[in-house]
């Protein structure tokens, strides 16, 4: 079976005033499915480490209390909430869910959800994951009230300019990408669930978006094997300048939990990256 990356849908022009009006709140349909989730304490140790490498404290805060994640006026206001305190209501089916396929437990859409990049990572993974983030401490949170959307959030998402994750991604396909082990495999694996969101996507091309900024993914083939995996585990030494901004952060705060060989991997799988691809910047 195909796996296929999600990518945005169109909606017909019939179904716009209806989508207008209901698009934040309308549910989906998605099964839950049960995965094995361990509790031992190499499992636990190793689904901390993931859960720093898909960098959940990224968009929740440092200890995961939670943050105003997005706050443009007419557009949309939305919480990345306190993980302590969302986590005890959701069961570890329902969380399996949340991760692949960006459906809440009440069946609505997760926005701005780490942008699907999740959705392939492997059931051993994805309960170690679990496993671990089951251990964290209830942490008093600031308030931060709830998500609200603006006409001009709802336009867009009509548009198709505001992605629906719910919708986009493929439900019904496992996909393949976590089985491969050889070493470009493991690379496009993680350079997919981890890199892609915030890279442009499946094709890696770099995202222009004045908020993000970041260049086409095939810039690592300028790198020294070395280099690469000192900047990815540091932040220290990118190529065009010494400090890289928020891709810097990303790696001193979550990056640094690549094994050698994971970074290595995905310095291999990027070398495969056709060529022609230029930097967005
Ligand atoms: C790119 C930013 C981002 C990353 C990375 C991210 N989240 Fe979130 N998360 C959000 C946002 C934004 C929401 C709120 C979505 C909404 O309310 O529609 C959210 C909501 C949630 C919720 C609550 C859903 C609900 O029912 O209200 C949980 C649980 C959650 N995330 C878990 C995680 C875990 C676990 C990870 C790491 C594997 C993670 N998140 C990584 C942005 C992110
Ligand atoms: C939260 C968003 C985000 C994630 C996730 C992310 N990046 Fe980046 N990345 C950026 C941004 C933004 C830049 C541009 C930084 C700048 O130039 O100031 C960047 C730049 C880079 C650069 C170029 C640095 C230079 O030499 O100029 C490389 C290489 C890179 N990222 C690799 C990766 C890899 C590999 C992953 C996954 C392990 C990844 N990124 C995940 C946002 C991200």
């Amino acid at each position: 079976m195909d796996w296929h990356y999600p990518r945005q849908h169109h909606y017909p022009g019939c179904c716009r005033r209806v989508w207008y009006q209901r698009v934040p709140h309308r549910t989906y349909d998605v099964p839950l499915t049960a995965i094995a989730v361990p509790h031992d304490s190499v499992s636990l140790a190793e689904g901390q480490r993931l859960v720093g490498v898909y960098h959940c404290a990224s968009c929740h805060a440092s200890k995961y209390e939670g943050r105003e994640f997005l706050n443009v006026p007419n557009v949309a206001r939305l919480i990345a909430p306190n993980l302590t305190a969302k986590l005890p209501d959701y069961s570890d089916a329902e969380l399996v869910r949340l991760v692949r396929h960006a459906v809440k437990r009440d069946g609505s859409n997760a926005w701005m959800f780490a942008s699907g990049m999740y959705t392939p990572i492997t059931d051993a993974d994805l309960g170690k994951m679990i496993g671990y983030l089951r251990t964290l401490k209830p942490v008093q949170g600031p308030d931060l009230g709830s998500n609200s959307y603006g006409p001009i959030g709802r336009a867009l998402v009509v548009a198709g300019q505001f992605p629906i994750m719910a919708e986009a991604i493929d439900h019904t396909t496992v996909s393949p990408l976590g089985q491969d082990t050889t070493l470009v495999g493991r690379g496009k694996y993680l350079t997919m669930t981890a890199c892609s969101g915030c890279h442009g996507g499946p094709e890696l091309k770099g995202d222009p978006d004045p908020h993000m900024k970041s260049p086409a993914l095939i810039i690592a083939t300028a790198y020294k094997p070395d280099a690469f995996r000192h900047f990815l585990q540091t932040g220290e030494g990118g190529l065009t300048k010494k400090d890289c901004g928020m891709m810097s952060v990303m790696c001193r705060e979550h990056f640094n939990n690549l094994t050698d060989r994971e970074s290595d991997a995905i310095y291999a799988y990027l070398q495969t990256l056709p060529n022609g691809q230029v930097a967005s910047k």
